[in-house]
């Protein structure tokens, strides 16, 4: 009697799951930089999720914090003829790849799944081309944190700072009791995080405005902008001989394992604190960086999805839309990568007091004009602009080159980018 019954359930179900699953399994090939510990945790969220749909991920990781090397991959890949099923990608460069002709409509998953109600209008704005939804957004990410090692400050006697000239105080302390006062990587596109945050913290959300975002030569070249720079100048001399080239996570490390007192560094760096296991607010703080509290520098990670030919990889394509935005991934995977969900309505359980803050935070900064768009991440200008002034900050930080020059060059390079 068992056996008779058991066989139609078992046909029912290999039915169901080759429905399901394999007429419709293809393969996504995902061009990505998450490749910290903290990050590949993040990622492989979505990889699990994809495979247990019966769709297989093919990773395609290109190592380089910022993702300044995925980036140029991704064009070489897209030049050939041969880009992939999706890739990470933000901001206005967005726009650019929609105006290649090479991007897939997302419309039907968006409409099926509500994406106009679920996303805020400033963030489903950037993933869309002409009205259309071409990419989709993971994640909210803030840059203006400083990542505070609170035992080393205890050692030193310091005191954690929330101005520039605090920061100066306590710099001198920590680094008078034999530690390294900031954990910092030498990279132009880290300088330059370093820097944004030094910009709107200075100059006032308005002044961030003018500046790096509508790139306004006219207060480019400012006493306001050599007061940032000597900010710049004057953070390096609190930093150790090896950071030069150093990687984001290494300096993050540098704080974990109190060699370092603090780090300038977005909200990603909580994934390297939560993948090794810290507790926050014991082992590690977050607070803004010297005189940013009140303002929000944001980062909002996305794929954009190539038009492609096979119906199995444009059905994974589809499946790896719609689960980014549910509500499942949007919790484990901003836990694991110190975002804060990029949709609403999602409940707040699961995330500790530094996302809450940081939730708090963007509604706040919103109402005072004080949520702007990271140059340093892609989100306020066209990759032009944003190189030039990638380059004029790290020759500068890599130089003996004045404040008053820096801020000259900084004016002259985007003038010449535009
Ligand atoms: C940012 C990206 C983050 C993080 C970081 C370091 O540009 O938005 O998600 O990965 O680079 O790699």
């Amino acid at each position: 009697m068992k056996a008779k019954l058991f066989k139609p359930i078992l046909m029912v179900s290999v039915f169901i799951f080759l429905f399901t699953f394999h007429a419709v399994a293809g393969e996504v090939e995902v061009l990505h930089w998450w490749t910290s510990g903290g990050e590949a945790r993040s990622v492989a969220v979505l990889k699990d999720l994809l495979e247990k749909e019966g769709h297989a991920w093919k990773d395609f990781a290109v190592a380089g914090g910022g993702g300044d090397t995925a980036m140029t991959v991704l064009r070489s890949r897209a030049v050939s003829g041969n880009p992939p099923t999706a890739a990470q990608v933000k901001g206005p460069q967005i726009q650019q790849w929609g105006d290649e002709g090479v991007l897939t409509n997302l419309d039907d998953v968006a409409r099926a799944n509500n994406w106009d109600t679920l996303l805020p209008k400033v963030v489903a704005d950037v993933m869309k081309y002409k009205g259309h939804y071409v990419a989709v957004p993971v994640n909210v990410h803030r840059i203006n944190w400083m990542w505070v090692n609170p035992d080393v400050f205890r050692k030193s006697g310091a005191k954690i700072p929330t101005t520039w000239e605090e920061f100066d105080a306590a710099a001198q302390k920590i680094q008078k009791a034999g530690f390294i006062p900031v954990a910092f990587g030498g990279q132009a596109w880290q300088e330059a995080t370093v820097f944004e945050s030094i910009v709107v913290g200075v100059g006032g959300p308005e002044f961030y405005q003018k500046t790096l975002v509508e790139a306004d030569p006219k207060f480019l070249n400012s006493p306001t902008m050599v007061e940032c720079f000597k900010v710049l100048r004057n953070i390096k001399k609190y930093t150790d001989k090896n950071a030069p080239g150093r990687d984001w996570n290494l300096a993050t490390a540098m704080v974990i394992q109190g060699k370092a007192a603090m780090q300038f560094m977005g909200d990603w760096a909580k994934g390297e604190f939560t993948a090794a296991g810290k507790t926050p607010g014991v082992d590690y703080v977050a607070m803004p960086v010297p005189n940013t509290s009140e303002s929000f520098l944001f980062n909002v990670d996305s794929f954009i999805m190539f038009d492609v030919k096979d119906k199995g990889a444009k059905q994974a394509q589809k499946a790896m839309a719609r689960l980014i935005l549910e509500p499942k991934f949007q919790e484990v995977f901003n836990v694991n990568k110190g975002s804060i969900p990029c949709r609403l309505g999602m409940s707040r359980k699961a995330f500790d007091d530094i996302a809450l803050r940081c939730m708090n935070d963007f509604i706040a900064s919103a109402d005072m004009n004080a949520l702007l768009p990271s140059m340093a991440h892609e989100m306020a200008v066209f990759p032009a602009i944003r190189g030039a002034m990638l380059d004029t900050v790290t020759s500068f930080y890599n130089s003996d080159m004045s404040a008053e020059k820096g801020a000259k060059n900084l004016a002259s390079a985007v003038k010449g980018a535009m």
